[in-house]
């Protein structure tokens, strides 16, 4: 294939990743490899809906596409990166160990000094165990649950999520006027798996209360995300988490915070210290080691206990689980993020952003909230509301077509974000460090103007394809995926 040919600024080229998406539909369903990364709106796809483009690279702030793009990445692969791409300690270190082997399937002193960091860091942790992904860690944590309790229903909220996996998949992204709770978030899961869910809105002190006083002989767990990051960004309201705690100690309910998101992201010692209360058990994944696949499961001693073997204990464990390699960039990671200066520094820049992104959008005369926390936070259109607590307020609120037209003139003014809000804006050290704040907001500003005010000119490429171009009209409503 030809070089590409770099974008001029205000202009985006995106043929060659095109002209591959193309390819990749022919050998991979729906062209990715996690339903995830399609994105569903026109605006950004010319040809293809949903769609993606290629990354080439990414480095410190910046991520290139394959047509040499280069975007200031506030996306940071879901989050994961936290320092920066390609941090260098973290490369150097993984490097380092490839040389000495990838896979032992036999205990690695690593293991010991992750989790004793990861301890020394995390206020619930009395034992840690790893496994690779988060979708792994929600599935062990919630099995470690229903066997301390001995119940087996699982308690989650609306517009949480929590992995791939059957127990946990339901009511990640419902339509928002359903009725249908547990929503079922996939085909394939066994329908009886729905008995042993539970849903909730989030925020809600009295429904979580009523529903847990009366089936709380039936509920092993209540599963949430301390800070909602896959709805945009909700923040929990004063209070709402001790809540959760206080009921689950008194009905022998094990409370588990899905740290996925917010672990090594919102503090040193994740949403648990932000906010100060202590879950019996937690799941931690993608910023512990800056973009390498490692999860972690820790909690209360007592709990954590049952993943020994014998017969009465729970299985736990794979392959990958602790390979020397994610475990080395945890170790690099880690040693970074202790030191408490490098939160301040993340969360310097975030609310500089979202102080800015604020006067931009009242500039333009946008009802806005621009809401979460400095290292993961979103800017809502709504009509009337000036903070969203749960899912439903979300999806009921705001303008989808306009967020999606924004983030493709986003795109052409070199910052990537999706085209949706269901995911945040992510922010890293790097930001700061590479002084991406005032040409972050420059594009913010230009690209809100003009997805006001410009009429929508959608570059077409003669490429050729299977599939067809479906343009999503009024609000549009992705299914999570994975
Ligand atoms: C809160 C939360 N939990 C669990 C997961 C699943 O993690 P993974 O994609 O590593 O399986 C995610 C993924 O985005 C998440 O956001």
């Amino acid at each position: 294939m030809a070089k590409a040919k770099k974008s001029k600024k205000g202009e985006l080229n995106i043929r060659k990743s095109m002209a591959l998406f193309s390819d990749a539909l022919k050998i991979m369903p729906g062209g990715v490899s996690s339903n995830a990364r399609l994105w569903q709106t026109a605006y950004f796809c010319p040809i293809y809906t949903p769609c993606t483009i290629f990354a080439e690279k990414a480095y410190g702030s910046h991520i290139w596409d394959v047509d040499g793009n280069k975007y200031i990445d506030f996306r940071l692969g879901f989050g994961p990166i936290i320092l920066g791409h390609g941090y260098p300690s973290v490369t150097k270190h993984v490097q380092a160990e490839a040389e000495k082997g990838t896979i032992f399937a036999l205990d690695n002193e690593l293991e010991l000094t992750v989790a004793k960091q990861v301890k020394e860091m995390v206020p619930c942790a009395e034992m840690v165990r790893f496994s690779v992904t988060g979708t792994e860690a929600t599935m062990h944590a919630i099995r470690a649950a229903r066997a301390y309790t001995g119940k087996e229903v699982i308690l989650k909220f609306e517009g949480h999520y929590h992995g791939g996996h059957d127990y946990l998949l339901w009511s990640t992204s419902p339509p928002y006027d359903t009725k249908d709770r547990p929503y079922q978030q996939s085909m394939g899961i066994p329908r009886a798996i729905r008995n042993l869910v539970m849903v909730e809105t989030w925020n809600n002190f009295e429904s979580v209360e009523k529903t847990v006083k009366l089936h709380h002989n039936k509920i092993a767990a209540i599963i949430t995300e301390p800070i909602m990051g896959n709805a945009a960004a909700i923040m929990p309201k004063p209070g709402y988490l001790k809540h959760l705690k206080e009921l689950c100690e008194r009905y022998n309910i094990v409370l588990i915070f899905d740290e996925v998101k917010t672990g090594f992201r919102v503090s040193r010692g994740g949403a648990q210290e932000l906010f100060g209360v202590k879950p019996h058990l937690a799941t931690f994944a993608k910023s512990i080691s800056n973009g390498y696949p490692i999860s972690a499961i820790t909690g209360q001693k007592e709990i954590m206990e049952l993943f020994g073997p014998g017969k009465h204990k729970v299985t736990q464990g794979g392959t990958y689980a602790s390979n020397p390699l994610s475990l080395t960039a945890a170790e690099a990671t880690l040693s970074v993020l202790k030191n408490r200066e490098v939160y301040e520094q993340i969360n310097n820049y975030g609310r500089r952003m979202m102080k800015g992104m604020r006067g931009i959008l009242k500039d333009n005369k946008i009802h806005s909230i621009v809401q979460g926390h400095p290292a993961m936070f979103q800017y809502i259109a709504t009509n009337n509301k000036d903070v969203i607590y749960n899912y439903k307020e979300l999806k009921s609120n705001y303008h989808a077509d306009l967020y999606a037209k924004v983030q493709y003139w986003l795109m052409t003014q070199g910052v990537l974000l999706d085209e949706d809000n269901q995911e945040c804006f992510y922010t890293c050290l790097a930001h700061s460090t590479e002084k991406t704040l005032k040409p972050a907001l420059d594009a913010f500003e230009i690209a809100v103007e003009k997805a006001l005010n410009s009429k929508f000119k959608m570059t077409r490429f003669k490429l050729e394809g299977t599939a067809k171009v479906v343009a999503p009209k009024g609000n549009v409503m992705p299914s999570q995926g994975v």
